[in-house]
């Protein structure tokens, strides 16, 4: 056996990602997997490597170097800690926590362990939204104005997804989590937060207005409330030189788009498609094994505590700027976390 042994809790439906990517990374074995169902752990282990429905026994028998987290909400701290607890390294599925003080408890264990968090951001590993943030970065569309993030979708979440005590608030906190990151990485640092919801910690319906530090405004918009069959996150880009959209990620994955290209560029008044072929699992397997090889290699993870934690941070803002009916700025969620990332410094 080689490479980091590792082991997995939560084999739902993006364990089965997480499995495969592990299988097939360069970086690391699997080498035990856990879920509450354990006919779903036997069935998931494929006669391999130990199968178990509780993590502390899976960390007991096992010597593990590295566990990935693909749990509800809600269940993703006590993991982590436990996992940390045990000398690994943690891959978090999004979002980190389901609010600061865990976000911070996981990344003070890890730094007092020595160990690595990691979290899949992987919308950030889609390379679509990789070709457009190096488009914004090396200043293809001249100086930044805006950028939009749609999250339509027509069929809702069910089981403890529909729980808000499991999630930690509502759509924004579920799959919103992804448009949110995504506007940090393309925007850069979030200062201020101004939203409105249906209902703020159990949201159906979000309109978010981020102010990036450089002077960029984000849209965010997401609902429930799509046509039937919706799956909408495209992303629009629109700087003083040109503009630019990604079509969208997993709209492909769920069957909303086809053939439609992924990413279209508008420079000098003409609108051509660069050919950026990639699928929503991709990104997740390729997030999986960045973050499993950063491990390895003893690097930064490619989204470690600190920029998972200022995600959650923009998200509990626009929670406290809805139920207030005012404008948040970053500093003040900050304050009032009561701590620091504590972990390592990115
Ligand atoms: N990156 C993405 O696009 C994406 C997509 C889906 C889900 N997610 C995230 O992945 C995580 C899991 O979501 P999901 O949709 O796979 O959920 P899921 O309900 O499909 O799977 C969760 C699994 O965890 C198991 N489980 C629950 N409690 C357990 C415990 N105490 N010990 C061991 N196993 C336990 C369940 O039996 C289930 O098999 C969440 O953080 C979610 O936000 C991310």
């Amino acid at each position: 056996m080689s490479g980091l042994r590792t082991g997995i809790v939560g084999l739902g439906e993006i364990g089965q990602h997480h499995l495969g990517a592990i299988r097939t990374s360069a970086d690391a074995t699997l080498a035990a997997v856990c879920d509450l169902d354990p006919e779903l752990a036997r069935s998931s282990a494929g006669g391999e490597v130990p199968a178990f429905s509780d993590l502390d026994e899976m960390l007991a028998a096992t010597d593990l170097d590295a566990v990935a987290v693909c749990l509800p909400h809600s269940l993703h701290v006590d993991a982590a800690l436990a996992a940390i607890g045990s000398g690994c390294h943690v891959l978090l599925e999004k979002p980190f926590a389901i609010d600061l003080a865990g976000c911070d408890r996981i990344a003070a264990a890890a730094a007092a362990a020595g160990v690595e968090v990691a979290v899949s951001h992987n919308q950030l590993a889609y390379l679509p939204h990789r070709r457009l943030g190096e488009l914004i970065a090396a200043g293809g569309l001249g100086d930044l104005r805006a950028l939009y993030a749609r999250l339509w979708i027509g069929d809702r979440y069910r089981g403890w997804r529909e729980d808000p005590a499991i999630v930690g608030g509502g759509l924004l906190m579920d799959a919103g989590v992804h448009r949110v990151y995504l506007m940090q990485a393309l925007g850069g640092e979030v200062v201020a937060v101004t939203a409105t919801m249906d209902s703020p910690r159990a949201e159906e319906r979000f309109e978010i207005v981020l102010e990036h530090a450089g002077g960029p405004v984000a849209l965010v918009q997401g609902s429930y409330f799509g046509p039937a069959g919706t799956f909408d996150d495209r992303v629009d880009a629109v700087g003083t030189d040109g503009a630019a959209v990604v079509a969208g990620c997993e709209a492909y994955f769920e069957g909303d788009l086809r053939d439609e290209p992924r990413l279209r560029v508008r420079l000098g008044g003409e609108w051509r498609a660069e050919d950026v072929g990639d699928a929503w699992d991709a990104s997740v397997a390729r997030s999986v094994h960045e973050a499993l090889a950063a491990f390895a290699a003893g690097r930064p993870a490619p989204v470690g505590a600190t920029a998972a934690r200022a995600t959650v941070a923009i998200i509990e803002a626009a929670y406290r700027s809805a139920e207030r009916g005012e404008r948040v700025e970053l500093d003040e969620v900050d304050a009032t976390a009561g701590a620091g990332a504590g972990g390592e410094g990115r």
